[in-house]
C-alpha cells in the first residue's frame, strides 16, 4: 500500500529544489521538509537571519518567511536529510558536458550519480526517490542500478520521475497552480503505490485531474519535449521576425493573427534578440545527443535547428545594430539595458545579452550595461567566460557597469534592450535623448518600446521584427 510521506528531504537548494520544496512545506504543514546542499554559503544565505536568499525569484521571501523553522529547514547535513526521510528529491545541478564523451551536447549525470550513490551509502530505510532535475530519459534506471547495487538489505528503493515545469520570474506562481504536476513511474505495483504517494503530496494544493501519472520513460522524455516544443515557437516566430524586417510586414501582428487560432494559441510567441536560460539550450541538445544515440540523425538534425536559429537571431541582432550605425561601431559607446535572460530574475545563464555585448566588445566598442537585479560580479564572470582570451583587465578597459537606465545612456550612441524588465517601459526617453550623442539610435530587442513615440523624440530606431518599410 502506498506510503503516507511525512518527511520529504530535497538534495540540491538550487533554483528548483529551493522554490519547489518551500511551496510544499507552505502548503503541507504536516510534513517535515528539508533542503540540504553541499555549498555553505548557499545553504547560509537560505538561512539568512534577514531573508537575503541566494535567488531572486517574486513572492519567495514570503513562502520562506511564513515555512522556515516550522516545517522548512535548510542545512549542509546531506547524510541526517537522508536518513531521516521516507522521499527524496534529487535535484541537483545536470550542466551540459563541457569535455569527454557527448561534450557539448550530453548532460553531465556526475552531479546525480553522487547524490545517488550517497543515499544509497547512508541509508538505514526504504525511501521514495524521485528526479526532479532535468535528465536524459532512462536516468531513473541508471538510479536504480546504483541504489540496489549499493544498499543494506531491507531497503527498498522506488524511484519516481517528478519534472518541474516552472519558469523562473514566476516559479511561485507556477508552483501555487501548476497547468499540471507531472508523475512518473513504473507500472509495477510498488511503482504505482509510490506514485500515489508523491500524487497524495502535491494534491494537498493542486487539483486532482491536475496531476498527471504516467510511465517512468514517458515522463523524463515529456520534460525535455515541453521545453524543445517551447524553444521551437521561439526560434519559429524569431525566424518569421526576420522575414518581417526584410518585407514590411510586423511580427507583432503577425504573431496576433496566428495566436487566435485556438490550435496554436497565443501564449509564447513573443519575437525576441534570442531565448536564454538555463533549460532551453541544454534541453534541446540532450535530445539532440539521445537522437544520436538512437540512430535518429534526421530527428536529431531537426531539433539542432531550433538552436542554430536561435544563435541566429543573436548574431542577426548584433549585426543590425552595425550596419545601422553606419557599418563600424569601433571606438562607440553603447548602452545595454538588461543582462539578466528575461525579467524578473538575476539570473543570467545563457543571456542573449552575454552574446551581444561579446560581439559589441569585439568589434572594439565601449559598452555600458545596466540590469536592475544582475550582480556585478555575475557579468564580470559571465564576460570573462564568453571572451577566454581577452584577461579581465582588458574587458573593464571597454565595459562599464551604470546603475540606472538614465546613468547608463547619457553620452552614448546607442541603447540596446537586450530584456523586457517593466522599468525599461517608464524611461524619460525625453531626458535620455537631451543626454545622448547625435544622431542616437535605439534597438529594441524585445519589443518593448513605442516606436512612433520614440522617433517623436528625435531618435532613430529599431525594433526586431519590424522592418524600415513598415
Ligand atoms: C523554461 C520553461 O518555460 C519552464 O517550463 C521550464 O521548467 C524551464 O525552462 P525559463 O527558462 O525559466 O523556463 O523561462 P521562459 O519564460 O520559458 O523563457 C525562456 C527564454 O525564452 C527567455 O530568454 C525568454 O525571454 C524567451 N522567450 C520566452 C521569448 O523570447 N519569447 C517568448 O514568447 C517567451
Ligand atoms: C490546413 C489548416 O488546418 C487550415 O487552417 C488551412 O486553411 C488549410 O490547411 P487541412 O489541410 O484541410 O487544413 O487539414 P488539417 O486538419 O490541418 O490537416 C492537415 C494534415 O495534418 C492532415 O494530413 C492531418 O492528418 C495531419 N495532422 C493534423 C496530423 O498528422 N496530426 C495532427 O495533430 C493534426
Ligand atoms: P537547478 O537550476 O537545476 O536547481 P542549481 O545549480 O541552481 O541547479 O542547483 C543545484 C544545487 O545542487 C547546487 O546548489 C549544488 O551545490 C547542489 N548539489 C550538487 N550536488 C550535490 C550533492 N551531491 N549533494 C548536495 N547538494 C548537491
Amino acid at each position: 500500500a502506498p506510503i503516507k510521506v511525512t518527511k520529504v528531504c530535497c538534495i540540491g537548494a538550487g533554483y528548483v529544489g529551493g522554490p519547489t520544496c518551500a511551496v510544499i512545506a507552505l502548503k503541507c504543514p504536516h510534513i517535515q521538509v528539508t533542503i540540504v546542499d553541499l555549498n555553505q554559503a548557499r545553504v547560509d544565505a537560505w538561512n539568512s537571519p534577514d531573508f537575503n536568499l541566494p535567488i531572486y525569484e517574486p513572492g519567495l521571501v514570503e513562502v520562506v518567511k511564513q515555512a522556515r523553522g516550522r516545517n522548512l529547514f535548510f542545512s549542509t547535513d546531506v547524510d541526517k536529510g537522508i536518513q531521516e526521510a521516507d522521499l527524496i528529491f534529487v535535484s541537483v545541478n545536470t550542466p551540459t558536458k563541457k569535455s569527454g564523451v557527448g561534450a557539448g551536447f550530453a548532460a553531465d549525470l556526475n552531479y546525480v550519480e553522487l547524490a545517488t550513490r550517497r543515499i544509497a551509502a547512508v541509508a538505514h530505510s526504504s525511501k521514495i526517490v524521485v528526479e526532479k532535475s532535468t535528465v536524459p530519459c532512462r536516468t531513473a534506471e541508471s538510479m536504480r542500478t546504483i541504489l540496489e547495487a549499493n544498499s543494506r538489505s531491507g531497503c527498498r528503493f522506488d524511484i519516481l520521475s517528478n519534472p518541474e515545469f516552472l519558469a523562473e520570474g514566476t516559479a511561485i506562481d507556477d508552483l501555487f497552480s501548476p497547468d499540471r504536476v507531472l508523475v512518473g513511474s513504473l507500472q509495477t505495483p510498488e511503482g504505482l503505490d509510490a506514485c500515489e504517494s508523491l500524487a497524495e503530496v502535491y494534491s494537498n494544493w493542486v487539483p486532482k485531474e491536475r496531476i498527471l501519472t504516467v510511465g517512468l520513460w514517458s515522463s523524463e522524455l515529456s520534460k525535455l519535449a515541453a521545453n524543445a516544443m517551447l524553444a521551437q515557437r521561439i526560434s519559429s516566430i524569431n525566424a518569421l521576425s526576420a522575414i518581417c524586417e526584410a518585407t514590411g510586414a510586423n511580427i507583432d501582428e503577425v504573431a496576433h493573427a496566428i495566436g487566435f487560432d485556438s490550435r496554436i494559441g497565443p501564449k509564447f510567441l513573443r519575437a525576441s534578440v534570442g531565448f536564454g536560460g538555463s533549460c532551453f539550450q541544454k534541453d534541446i541538445l540532450n535530445l539532440v545527443y539521445l537522437s544520436e544515440s538512437l540512430h535518429l540523425p534526421q530527428v536529431a538534425a531537426y531539433w539542432r535547428q531550433v538552436v542554430e536559429m536561435n544563435e541566429h537571431q543573436k548574431s542577426r541582432f548584433s549585426k543590425t545594430v552595425v550596419d545601422t550605425l553606419f557599418n563600424t561601431i569601433t571606438g562607440k559607446h553603447i548602452a545595454v539595458l538588461g543582462f539578466a535572460f528575461k525579467a524578473d530574475t538575476g539570473d543570467t545563464r545563457e543571456s542573449p545579452a552575454i552574446s551581444l555585448v561579446r560581439d559589441f566588445l569585439s568589434e572594439r566598442a565601449y559598452v555600458t550595461i545596466y540590469d536592475p537585479k544582475v550582480e556585478d560580479a555575475q557579468i564580470w564572470l559571465d564576460l570573462v567566460e564568453a571572451c577566454p582570451n581577452v584577461p579581465l583587465v582588458n574587458i573593464q578597459k571597454q565595459v562599464t557597469i551604470a546603475r540606472s537606465s538614465l546613468e547608463a545612456c547619457k553620452d552614448k550612441e546607442a541603447i540596446v534592450i537586450a530584456t523586457e524588465w517593466k522599468e525599461f517601459r517608464e524611461i524619460d526617453w525625453q531626458t535620455v535623448y537631451n543626454n545622448m550623442n547625435k544622431p542616437a539610435f535605439v534597438f529594441d530587442g524585445r519589443m518593448i518600446v513605442d516606436a512612433v513615440a520614440l522617433q517623436k523624440v528625435g531618435f532613430k530606431v529599431k525594433v526586431i521584427g519590424r522592418g524600415d518599410r513598415s
